[in-house]
Order: C-alpha cells, then sequence, then structure tokens
C-alpha cells in the first residue's frame, strides 16, 4: 500500500463502539498528526436536520443543509453554527440519527471535500466507516477495527454510567445492531474491511495495546513499504 498524497493517512474504520475514535486520537496525539472523527460530522448533520426539521426522504434539501452548515473543531469541542454542541451529538438518538442521514448518497457527497480538507502537513489519522475505502483509497495503513457485539455493547454501557446517564444493556445492544445492519447494508459507501486494510479485533484487548500495535504497524509500513 503506498501513499500517493503528499501527507500520510492512517485510515481506521469500524462499526460503532468498537473503540477506533480513542484508538485513532491517541495515535494522531503520539505522532503530532491531524485527526478526523468523520462519524461526528454525520451525527451534526443528524442534529441539524432534526433542529430545521428536514426530513429523511429529502436528499437534495438535506445535501443543501450539509453545505451551509458551519463547523468548527476547536480541541475537543465541536461547534455548529457557534453554538457548543459537542455532548449533544454523542446520544444513541443522534448515533442513531447520524446511520440513517449517512445512507443518503447526496449527504455522503456534500460531505466529500470537507473531510478531504483534513488532510494537512504532517499527517493525518481519520476514522470512520469508509476512511480506507472511499475518502483516502490511498491511505498507507489501513485498519479495520472491530469488537464482538456484546463487548461493544458492554463498553458503550460502562461510558455511559460514567457521564451518569442510566442505560439499559439489551437496548444498547440491539440499537448497536441495529446500527451495524443499516451501515453495512447500505448501497453507498457500507461498512466493510478494506481488502487491503489489517484486522485488529479488539474484543480482550485494552486501549493502550491497539494504540501500540497500529503505531508499530504504521512505524512498519513507513520504514520497510509493508506490513
Ligand atoms: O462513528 P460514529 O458512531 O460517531 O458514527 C455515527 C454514524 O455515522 C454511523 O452509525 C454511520 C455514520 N457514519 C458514516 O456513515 N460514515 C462515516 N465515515 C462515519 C459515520
Amino acid at each position: 500500500m503506498v501513499s500517493d498524497s503528499t501527507f500520510p493517512v492512517i485510515a481506521i474504520d469500524g462499526p460503532t463502539a468498537s473503540g477506533k475514535g480513542t484508538v485513532a486520537q491517541l495515535v494522531a496525539n503520539h505522532l503530532g498528526f491531524h485527526y478526523l472523527d468523520s462519524g461526528a460530522l454525520y451525527r451534526i448533520v443528524g442534529f441539524a436536520s432534526l433542529q430545521k426539521n428536514i426530513p429523511l426522504d429529502q436528499g437534495l434539501a438535506l445535501a443543501k443543509m450539509t453545505q451551509s452548515l458551519q463547523i468548527e473543531f476547536k480541541g475537543n469541542n465541536i461547534f455548529l453554527d457557534n453554538q457548543e454542541i459537542t455532548e449533544l451529538i454523542r446520544t444513541e438518538e443522534m448515533g442513531l440519527r447520524a446511520s440513517a442521514v449517512g445512507a443518503i448518497p447526496e449527504v455522503r457527497l456534500a460531505l466529500l471535500s470537507l473531510q478531504k480538507s483534513f488532510l494537512k502537513a504532517p499527517g493525518l489519522v481519520a476514522d470512520g466507516r469508509d476512511m480506507a475505502t472511499v475518502i483516502f483509497p490511498e491511505a498507507i495503513l489501513k485498519v479495520f477495527l472491530t469488537a464482538s457485539a456484546i463487548i461493544r455493547a458492554e463498553r458503550r454501557f460502562k461510558q455511559l454510567k460514567n457521564k451518569g446517564i442510566s442505560a439499559n444493556i439489551d437496548t444498547l445492544l440491539g440499537d448497536l445492531l441495529a446500527r451495524d445492519e443499516r451501515d453495512t447494508q447500505r448501497k453507498d459507501a457500507p461498512l466493510c474491511q478494506a481488502i487491503d486494510a489489517h484486522l485488529l479485533d479488539t474484543s480482550n484487548m485494552d486501549v493502550e495495546k491497539a494504540v501500540q500495535k497500529v503505531l508499530f504497524w504504521y512505524q512498519k509500513v513507513s520504514k520497510e513499504g509493508s506490513i
């Protein structure tokens, strides 16, 4: 896998609650790279579509709205049209809405150039569903990060508990499986492992080990051209 862009990209895709966001951010911090949380963009579009009352069958109106949004990432905080929405888009409801808008081809197209604009010196770690397959097919390293559904549901449960939000593990598991189903079955840019991506199953692995593995692969591919 050889990068044809000036700056290296590490693409990390995977299903919901697999831990890819945490791993991607830590890898980016370690390398001093930029970080793209593409799921946040779909969550923002979902959030804005509810705020502006645009139904999901209005693909063109959603695309127009998407292009007009003023989105800013400042450190760990996310702003939409100058309003801080960091936590507002992290709910289960917004995850499901993001998955629904993500199935609309006009929305995906409207987010294309914004996602590509995150690639700047010295490099980028991008996480999502189609980073390796569609947005950055030239990525020097592609990782498909996953974990079993029950482990992912347990991780989500713990995250919510730590935030003081009560949740039911069976409901979480059901929502997560529904989201997996929609993300993998949609026609446009479905969630799948790119043929040249490396599988990282973190079911029995802590975050630190997963980060070390990605960094090891990156050092190897940078030096030797392959893993
Ligand atoms: O990574 P996340 O859970 O924040 O993503 C929320 C939803 O957004 C996910 O279920 C599907 C959609 N999404 C997408 O379609 N493509 C991406 N690259 C990232 C997310």
